[in-house]
C-alpha cells in the first residue's frame, strides 16, 4: 500500500466558512441509490465561496460527484481559482476524491488545499499530493 498524502488536523484547523457551506451542501445531496452524501465548498481567487452536492440519477452513470458540482458553479460564476477546497461526508476516515474529481480540482487549482472532514475529525493535503503529475493541456487554452 502507497503512503498516505493526508494529514491528521484539528477540525478547528478547517476554514469556518467553508466548512459551514460544505455541510450546508451535504445536507442537498441527491443520493437516493448510494445512501452516500457528500458536500464541497471552494473558494476561488476572489475570495468567493461556491458549494456543491453529489447529484445521482436514474441512469446511474450520469451521477455528478460534490467536488465536480462545486467546480462547476466556480466556473459558471466567472471564477478560474480554486484556492481550497472543503469535502464533507460521514466516512471514517473521511472519504478522499475520487479520480475524476482530481483530475476536474487539478485544471483550476493544483495547488490548492483540501481538507476532508467528517462529523469529527479532518484531514488536510492538496490536489498535488492527491494527483501528482496530473494533465493539463499545453499550450493553455484561454481562460
Ligand atoms: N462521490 C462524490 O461526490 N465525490 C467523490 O469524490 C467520490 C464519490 C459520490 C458519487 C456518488 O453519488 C456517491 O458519492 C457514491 O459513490
Amino acid at each position: 500500500m502507497s503512503a498516505s498524502v493526508l494529514e491528521v488536523v484539528p477540525l478547528d484547523a478547517v476554514p469556518a466558512d467553508l466548512l459551514a457551506a460544505a455541510r450546508a451542501a451535504w445536507g442537498h445531496a441527491y443520493a437516493p441509490y448510494s445512501g452516500f452524501s457528500v458536500g464541497a465548498a471552494l473558494r476561488d481567487g476572489e475570495g468567493r465561496i461556491h458549494a456543491g452536492a453529489n447529484v445521482e440519477n436514474a441512469s446511474y452513470g450520469l451521477g455528478r460527484c460534490a467536488e465536480q458540482s462545486a467546480v462547476q458553479a466556480m466556473a459558471s460564476a466567472g471564477g478560474r481559482q480554486l484556492v481550497e477546497i472543503v469535502i464533507v461526508t460521514v466516512a471514517d476516515p473521511a472519504a478522499s476524491p475520487c479520480g475524476a474529481c482530481r483530475q476536474v480540482l487539478n485544471e483550476f487549482g493544483a495547488d490548492a488545499t483540501v481538507f476532508l472532514v467528517n462529523e469529527r475529525h479532518a484531514w488536510r493535503t492538496s490536489v498535488a499530493s492527491l494527483l501528482p503529475d496530473g494533465f493539463r493541456l499545453s499550450p493553455r487554452p484561454p481562460r
